[in-house]
């Protein structure tokens, strides 16, 4: 659909007729956060938990919540209802508001709230069969990735060197330690044991961590939360990458290096399986 329904500040409209004055701080200073919710046969997937973080996404930075957690679910069911697809990203964006250029907070709030869908764009089969090249790269980024921030530049330049290397995702480390890629969580895999980088300020906490270790703990795969070095990473038996479109996407070169057996293994394929029944369930 060239022109879909999206809601802005109250009202549904034609993205093309969508606007949003140039003084919004989400335009001047990227002072905003946002939120993309899979749907999967018009159902939400996982709702609560990206409410849940669209929430203390908006108090970890003050702006105050314009709406209640029903408010929010029926504005997005308003704008998945007026959309074709049954498959659907919804995102929704809230910025601090308009006010004259200024750092600091203007008196007066009055967040502006965007919500809009698209078709969900997951992994091809055949691209998921074989597995991803992937790129490693410093962190670049600021001390708060745990705040899914609009202020995304970090995130931006490192999609972009994955792009300009013909990789899926570029991985990061901070002082020598993995963090996360661009947009997905990183997972490895040693001995049967799968361990991810803590849930601290580093990273988002993807709503697919919550799911994998849900996952985990119903198929007894042995899970792990600590700080991963990068021979950790490129002598893992697997890699894995987590995100709403990727869901596990399996890693199988990073830079020059096969991972593993450079095939897709055992415990993704058990993993992909466990999330494509979560999927079903929902
Ligand atoms: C930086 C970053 N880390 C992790 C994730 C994975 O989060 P989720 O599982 O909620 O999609 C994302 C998703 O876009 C992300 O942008």
């Amino acid at each position: 659909m060239n022109d879909p329904l999206v809601y802005l500040n109250g009202k549904l409209s034609p993205l093309s007729e969508a606007m949003i004055p140039v003084m919004d701080r989400g335009f001047i200073f990227g002072d905003g956060i946002y939120e993309v919710i899979p749907v999967y046969g018009r159902k939400m997937f996982r709702s609560d938990q990206h409410l849940a973080r669209l929430f203390r996404s908006l108090a970890a930075i003050s702006i105050p919540n314009p709406h209640n957690k029903e408010a929010w679910l029926a504005l997005i069911t308003q704008v998945m209802a007026a959309h074709p697809a049954d498959d659907q990203m919804v995102y929704l964006q809230i910025t601090r508001g308009v006010a004259q250029r200024s750092h600091a907070f203007p008196a007066k709030m009055v967040p502006t709230v965007f919500i809009m869908s698209n078709p969900i764009a997951l992994t091809s089969d055949a691209v998921r069969a074989k597995g991803v090249k992937c790129v490693s790269m410093e962190d670049q980024r600021w001390l708060h990735c745990d705040i899914k921030s609009i202020s995304l530049l970090g995130n931006v330049l490192a999609a972009q060197n994955a792009a300009e290397h013909d990789a899926v995702e570029s991985i990061q480390f901070r002082d020598g330690f993995l963090t996360e890629a661009s947009a997905s969580n990183v997972w490895i895999i040693k001995d049967g044991v799968l361990t991810g980088p803590p849930k601290d300020h580093l990273i988002l906490e993807g709503i697919r961590y919550g799911l994998i270790e849900e996952l985990c703990a119903a198929h007894q795969i042995p899970l792990q939360a600590r700080r991963i070095s990068k021979d950790e990473v490129f002598g893992a038996d697997e890699v894995l990458l987590s995100s709403a479109t990727k869901e596990v996407l399996a890693v199988v070169q990073i830079d020059q290096q096969t991972i593993g057996k450079g095939i897709p293994g055992p415990i993704y394929h058990q993993l992909y399986a466990a999330y494509q029944e979560a999927k079903a369930a929902c």
